[in-house]
């Protein structure tokens, strides 16, 4: 079988997910590193590259030169990996994809929704896979969740709780230190910085397990450090187009927490809960029954989460093999789609560039109503009403 190239944007020496995208893409053998523009600075970037491996003439100084170099190329790159600072995301994949890459852009896919709105028509038209990296949604017993949730274990979905609250951004001494300050500065990170950053994948989990979208929300959102123009911690409340009524909350500033990415899903017959920072293990009781600890990696699971856990039972899953999930169902998308047949369809769960679109549309929306003292208002994407 021959191996499909991949490349990545961004994701430089010491830079925090570039590692993990490699790692996820090396893992199952499927991808070959065949070519990078890893770093803002060209030299740097051109020197990493060749250290990782790549192949002088594919380890690129920047981005454009990169298309430029790989869409003349027969064995040019089947995927490319966008992992660079969020107000290039938008830029980038657009360019990729009206190239005929397929691209995987790292989270949020956009600083807009027009631009949200722009990369999805983008993706349809090309016809070329835009994943968006809620690579969260590759844990084996989240992907097993959702499989539960589907086939009416938990009946009728009656709440969603989702939290992503860590501690890092608290001390308030960090205020001068320019690799927070900017997260906070309207100007470099948008109309939001925590929710934005982290909310997000929370929400998007809540909808990725659930089956639902998010229809209209009401959010309080506050700077707890005050000389903070954005917020530094957020409770949204939401609403679901199933039904569903979601809560969720998101902070930096949770002095304690660590990576806190947890979702609770509570059913008519029912109820789930799983934390990240303990992801082999799912907690599960039904009404009137008993609790019960699943393990990733027993015995009689679903079929995605049997596809989805790579390590044996018992030993830790990391974050790296949770991103490798997602690189394996787009191994699967891009082959199938090279062969003209249809995908697996344990495989068919990455996020998409909808995904990407409806938190976009979130992030607005939480803006919008955090301002106006927690005021309902539409979270969907314009396209999608
Ligand atoms: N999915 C997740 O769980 C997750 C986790 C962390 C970060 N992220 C996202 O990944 C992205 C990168 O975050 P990070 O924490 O790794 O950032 P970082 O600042 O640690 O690293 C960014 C890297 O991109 C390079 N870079 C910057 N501009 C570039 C350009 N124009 N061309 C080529 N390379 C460029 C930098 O040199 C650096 O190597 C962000 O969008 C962030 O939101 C996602």
């Amino acid at each position: 079988m021959t191996r499909l190239k991949w490349g990545m944007i961004g994701g430089g020496e010491g830079s925090q997910i570039g590692p993990a995208h490699r790692l996820g893409a090396g893992l199952d053998g499927e991808f070959e590193f065949s070519a990078g523009a890893l770093d803002h600075r060209p030299d740097a970037g051109r020197d990493y590259g060749q250290r990782l491996g790549l192949d002088e003439t594919r380890a690129y100084g920047d981005w454009r030169e990169m298309l430029e170099g790989e869409r003349t190329r027969d064995d040019r790159i089947d995927l490319v990996t966008v992992a660079t600072p969020n107000a290039t995301h938008y830029e980038i994949t657009k360019a990729f994809l009206e190239a005929g890459f397929h691209v995987l852009c790292e989270k949020p896919m956009t600083m807009t929704i027009e631009q949200g709105e722009d990369i999805v028509r983008t993706a349809r038209a090309t016809g070329k896979i835009c994943a968006v990296n809620y690579g969260y949604t590759g844990y084996s017993l989240v992907r097993h969740m959702k499989a539960m949730v589907a086939r009416g274990d938990l009946g009728k979905i009656r709440l969603v709780k989702a939290e992503f609250a860590h501690g890092h951004h608290a001390d308030a001494a960090d205020a001068d230190n320019p690799r927070v300050r900017w997260r906070y500065d309207p100007s470099q990170a948008g109309v939001s910085a925590q929710f934005a950053d982290c909310g997000i994948h929370a929400l998007h989990m809540a909808s990725f397990v659930t089956g639902q979208e998010v229809e209209k929300l009401s959010a309080d959102i506050v700077s707890c450090i005050s000389s903070r123009e954005l917020e530094d911690d957020a409770m949204v409340n939401f609403r679901m187009d199933g039904g569903a009524v979601g809560r969720l909350w998101t902070s930096s500033i949770a002095i304690g927490r660590q990576h806190g990415l947890t979702l609770q899903v509570f059913g008519e017959s029912g109820g789930l809960r799983w934390a990240q920072e303990q992801p082999n293990q799912l907690y599960w009781m039904p009404l009137g029954g008993r609790l019960q600890v699943i393990e990733r990696g027993e015995v009689n699971l679903s079929p995605e989460a049997d596809r989805t856990s790579r390590v044996t039972i018992g030993h830790a899953e990391g974050m790296p093999l949770a991103f490798a999930n997602i690189y394996k169902d787009l191994a699967e998308a891009i082959r199938a789609g090279k062969e003209g047949r249809a995908m697996d369809t344990a495989a068919n769960l990455y996020p998409r560039a909808e995904d990407g679109l409806r938190s976009m549309a979130a992030v607005f929306a939480v803006a919008e109503s955090g301002k106006a003292d927690g005021i309902w208002v539409d979270a969907r994407p314009p396209m999608f009403r």
